[in-house]
């Protein structure tokens, strides 16, 4: 399923212009900031998961700490640390850029989840327990749409819920959420139950994206390649590159910050 947003065209010359490399890959989901939250526990590893993402042909990265019970940092405080990051990148020679975001946990009032969009755009990671749906998740993604920002739910194939009835999904797909699986979701690399739960949702073109969620080298490596293999099998290689490219671009706002 590709996202359309008027905005697509202009984000794809912008992109193409300040990365000359075509068809480079966007991880919307990355746990890359150091010390920040229970990803990366400092530069040196910040820099290794950058290096492999890298090398796996990942362009950009967007940063999402927790905000919730597994962090707390405030929107300033992920841009500054994004600024340092990228700075380390240009440093170090690593062709990789990196723009802020966060990972919302649903019981955080979704009123303050337009602070914490995805590049500063009109999109914003949304993460449930990994147990059970809340009660009010409907009301969480409606609220959301009225206020004009748009829930992506963060890897809803890790679910217990959502393992056991897929279809728990469509009422809120159908109100305007957006679909985000982990990449080692589909590899297998979560176990069968997960990695069957992923392919039903990639198979029923009820995923938008495939993001890594990685919170170092080693956990949950920064890789999208492997996955978009996979998806490919499921959905064909132009609708899978959609997921790690085109919907990602589409969601970047026009005035995509330079730093
Ligand atoms: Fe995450």
């Amino acid at each position: 399923m590709l996202l359309r947003v008027g905005a697509r065209d202009y984000n794809q010359a912008f992109f193409e212009s300040v990365y000359p490399v075509p068809g480079g890959m966007i991880d919307i989901h990355c746990h890359i900031l150091p010390a920040i939250d229970d990803g990366s526990p400092d530069l040196d590893t910040s820099l290794a998961m950058a290096a492999m993402a890298a090398a796996d042909g990942i362009e950009i990265i967007i940063a999402t700490p927790h905000v919730g019970m597994t962090g707390r940092a405030a929107w300033s405080r992920i841009c500054e640390e994004v600024k340092r990051l990228n700075n380390a990148l240009q440093e170090e020679r690593i062709e990789l850029r990196v723009l802020a975001g966060a990972e919302v946990q649903s019981h955080v009032a979704v009123t303050k989840a337009g602070q914490f969009c995805l590049a500063s755009g009109s999109f914003f990671l949304l993460e449930f327990p990994s147990t059970h749906l809340p009660v009010d998740s409907l009301e969480i993604v409606h609220t959301a749409v009225r206020q004009r920002i748009t829930p992506i739910i963060a890897h809803p194939e890790r679910n217990a819920a959502i393992i056991q009835e897929p279809g728990k999904l469509l009422p809120l797909i159908n109100a305007g959420a957006k679909i985000q699986i982990t990449a080692a979701s589909l590899t297998g690399d979560l176990g069968p139950d997960v990695a069957a739960c992923a392919g039903f949702l990639v198979r029923n073109s009820m995923v938008h994206f495939l993001g890594t969620d990685s919170h170092s080298p080693g956990f949950r490596e920064p890789i999208l390649s492997k996955a978009v293999k996979k998806a490919s099998r499921y959905m064909g290689r132009k609708k899978a590159l959609a997921l790690v490219r085109d919907n990602p671009l589409a969601i970047l706002p026009r005035n995509l910050p330079r730093n």
